[in-house]
């Protein structure tokens, strides 16, 4: 199912097809791709039939957000190539089991994909639908270090906050706003 399109890409689900399974267990078993999705727990994938467990937990996690929140695959459209994952969900807050109302924005491409564009073209077409519906803000959380993601971050316009503990278990992360609204010096 497609999510939206954008100039190159279409951010579709990820299937259980063989090219998307084999697509998930190149990308999540890289270690210059997980060593910056800071305790995700059963990564970096060792054996290519984790990658349906994988997909079976983003399919669970998701299965009341419709099409809203979720991990997509990023698929250019003129060559078919599936660049990576885009993802929009609720931040696990510093109980990680509990979900808060902040909304965060997240992408892990593959490393024959960085270089183009295709995270923030993609990010930014899911974060304007976003805050479409009315939510005031989305967030992006980065480990510290992380400079490409830093620099997506602030390609796509958001605002640096610092470092914050507020998700994910209290983890120390660098944290980026984007708002509906922008600031307003002096406003209520
Ligand atoms: C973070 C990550 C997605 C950044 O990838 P990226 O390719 O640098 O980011 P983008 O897709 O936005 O591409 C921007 C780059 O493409 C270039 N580019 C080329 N053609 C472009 C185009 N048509 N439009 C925009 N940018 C283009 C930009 O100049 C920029 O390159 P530069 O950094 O050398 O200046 C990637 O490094 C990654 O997946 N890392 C591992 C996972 C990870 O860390 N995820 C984030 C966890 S918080």
């Amino acid at each position: 199912m497609t999510v939206l399109t954008t100039a190159r890409l279409i951010v579709r689900n990820w299937t259980d097809s063989p090219a998307d399974l084999a697509r998930i267990f190149d990308l999540y078993s890289r270690n210059e791709v997980v060593r910056w999705l800071g305790a995700a727990p059963g990564l970096p994938l060792t054996d290519p039939a984790q990658a349906a467990d994988r997909l079976a937990l983003w399919r669970a996690r998701h299965a009341d957000h419709g099409d809203r929140y979720g991990s997509w695959a990023v698929q250019v459209r003129d060559t078919g190539l599936v660049v990576g994952t885009i993802l929009l969900k609720p931040l696990p807050g510093r109980d990680e089991q509990v979900p808060t109302g902040d909304i965060e924005v997240g992408w892990h491409l593959h490393p024959d994909s960085w270089g183009h564009g295709y995270a923030t073209e993609a990010a930014r077409a899911l974060v304007d639908r976003e805050l479409a519906t009315g939510t005031p803000q989305v967030y992006a959380v980065v480990s510290p270090g992380n400079v490409a993601s830093m620099a997506v971050a602030r390609r796509l316009g958001m605002t640096h906050l610092g470092r914050r503990t507020d998700w994910y278990g209290g983890e120390e992360l660098e944290t980026f706003v984007r708002r509906a609204l922008p600031d307003s010096p002096g406003g209520h």
